[in-house]
This record gives C-alpha cells, sequence and structure tokens, in this order.
C-alpha cells in the first residue's frame, strides 16, 4: 500500500520502520516540526512536510500518529475525501476523524513505543477498528503484513483495554521509579532487582496474577508490614502508596 504519515514521534517512527520493512511504500511523512519531518523522512526515505504543506494525496492510507491533544485539530488541516485514514490512539474514538474521510478507523499498537532502541522483531499487538466492514478488512489485512498479533477492537473495548495498559505499564513503572528513588537515597542497587522485576512479569504467560501473588500483605504479615512502614516514614508518598496497596491486596 502506498502511506502518508502524520507525525513524527515514536509511534510514527516505529510503525514508519514496520511498513517500510514490510515493503509498502510511504510517501511523505507530515509533522508539525519540518526538522523532525525530515529526520523520520530521511529515514524512510520518502518526501516531507510540515503541518502548513501540500498533502501527498495519492496514498491508499493515511496514519495520523500525533499526540491526543492534537487530534481534535486536524479537521481544520486536512480533508481527505474517501481516502482510507486511521489514528494510532487508545483511549479517542474513531469518529474524530469523521470530518476528514468517509472511511476512518484506528491501528492501536498495544504496547509502549519508543522510536530510540526498540526491538522491532517481537510483534507488536495491534487493535483495529473502522467504520465500514470493508474498511475493517482493508486494515485487518495490512496490519498483518506489519505484525503477526492482529485483533479487531471497537472504541469501547479499545479504552478498556488502554485503562488495564495504564494499570499494568504506567502504574508498575511508576512504582519502579518511586523504589529506584528510594534504592538510590539509602545506599541499595536497584539493579539487584531486576531479575525479580523480570521473573514477576514472566510468570503472567503461564499463570493468572492472582495465582502469583506473594509478600507480607497476602500473608497478613502485620510484623513485617509495620517495620517496613517505620523505613518508609521518610518517604511520605510512598508511605501512603504501600498502606493503599496493601489495603487493596488484603480486601481482596
Ligand atoms: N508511544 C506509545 O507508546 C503509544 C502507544 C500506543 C498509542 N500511542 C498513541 O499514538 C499517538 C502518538 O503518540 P507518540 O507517542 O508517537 O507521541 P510523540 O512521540 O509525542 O509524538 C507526537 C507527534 O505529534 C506531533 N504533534 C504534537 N502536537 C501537534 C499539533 N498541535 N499538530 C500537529 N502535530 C502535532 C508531534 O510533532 P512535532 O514533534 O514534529 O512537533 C509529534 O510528531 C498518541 O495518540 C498516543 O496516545 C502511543
Amino acid at each position: 500500500m502506498k502511506v502518508v504519515i502524520v507525525g513524527a514521534g515514536n509511534v510514527a517512527s516505529v510503525l514508519g520502520r514496520l511498513i517500510k520493512k514490510s515493503k509498502h511504500e510511504i510517501l511523505q511523512v507530515i509533522s508539525r516540526d519540518a526538522a523532525n519531518a525530515s529526520v523520520l523522512a530521511t529515514e524512510l526515505n520518502c518526501a516531507f512536510a510540515d503541518n502548513s504543506g501540500v498533502i501527498d494525496k495519492t496514498a491508499d492510507l493515511y496514519l495520523i500518529a500525533v499526540t491526543d491533544t492534537a487530534m481534535s485539530e486536524l479537521d481544520e488541516t486536512y480533508h481527505l475525501g474517501d481516502k482510507l485514514v486511521v489514528h494510532t490512539a487508545g483511549s479517542i474514538s474513531k469518529d474524530v476523524l469523521k470530518n476528514i474521510t468517509n472511511r476512518y478507523g484506528v491501528l492501536y499498537p498495544l504496547q509502549s513505543l519508543r522510536k530510540q532502541n526498540m526491538d522491532l522483531h517481537q510483534d507488536i499487538p495491534l487493535l483495529v477498528d473502522a467504520n465500514t466492514e470493508e474498511a475493517i478488512t482493508i486494515l485487518q489485512n495490512f496490519a498483518l503484513t506489519i505484525s503477526g498479533d492482529v485483533s479487531i477492537a471497537n472504541d469501547e473495548l479499545r479504552l478498556k483495554l488502554h485503562v488495564a495498559a495504564v494499570l499494568v505499564s504506567n502504574f508498575t513503572n511508576h512504582l519502579y521509579a518511586l523504589a529506584f528513588e528510594y534504592c538510590s537515597k539509602e545506599g541499595a542497587d536497584f539493579k539487584l532487582l531486576l531479575p525479580l522485576i523480570e521473573e514477576t512479569a514472566l510468570r503472567l504467560r503461564n499463570h493468572v496474577p492472582n495465582e502469583m501473588r506473594t509478600g507480607p500483605a497476602i500473608r497478613k504479615d502485620i510484623k513485617t508490614l509495620e517495620k517496613h512502614l517505620r523505613l518508609l516514614a521518610a518517604y511520605p508518598k510512598i508511605h501512603h502508596l504501600y498502606l493503599k496497596i496493601t489495603d487493596s491486596i488484603m480486601d481482596q
């Protein structure tokens, strides 16, 4: 397929690389900042423009990978008739594109994407949706050329998965950040925890999370919990979360 990419950030870069690798033809990268568009366009060997430039109208697919807040401003910029246009956001309805085109949908990567150091060998789960059956089929077939892990998910299901993604990725990473800060201040090496982090995540390939619960809260080991809380007295933010999460585990 011939593809135009709008955006030059993490998702545009990672999906752009996969699209190129799968032998589709990327015609153009458009982004707010021409310099960013130029960097990605050079890598993908295609033309580029900034937001005020002319969009190439000859593509089969327009992939909009801009920030969630920028998405609502797009209908003032682009009018693409009946071209197939998709966005990549988890929590935004496909209908945000209805003033741009008659055929629109979503290609949502259910993965945390970074343009630097991203391993492109593992399939990225892709959730597709569109406003017509014909567009869903086209998108599904396109998605299967760049990933072996493709599902159909409407706006409602995608939003639910987005919530779950925040819990398992953003929230756990916040806990890692707090633990990192705590270790640094207490002279403990955070890297010693990496095998534990990996093992805990990898177990979920074969078990449901509830079966894998360990630690003082699930054992209702009050003495250990009190020792921990005394150590955390100097870290009110961590102390607060420790209590809340301990309560939540004990309530289950
Ligand atoms: N990163 C992830 O892990 C991930 C995963 C799944 C879905 N998503 C979704 O994918 C979309 C893109 O995310 P991202 O991580 O790629 O974001 P990003 O790295 O921050 O890149 C955002 C892009 O949006 C452009 N942009 C920002 N404001 C704009 C505006 N007012 N008008 C036009 N373009 C504007 C930026 O352009 P310039 O930099 O050129 O100014 C940049 O190219 C979002 O909807 C996000 O929710 C992200």
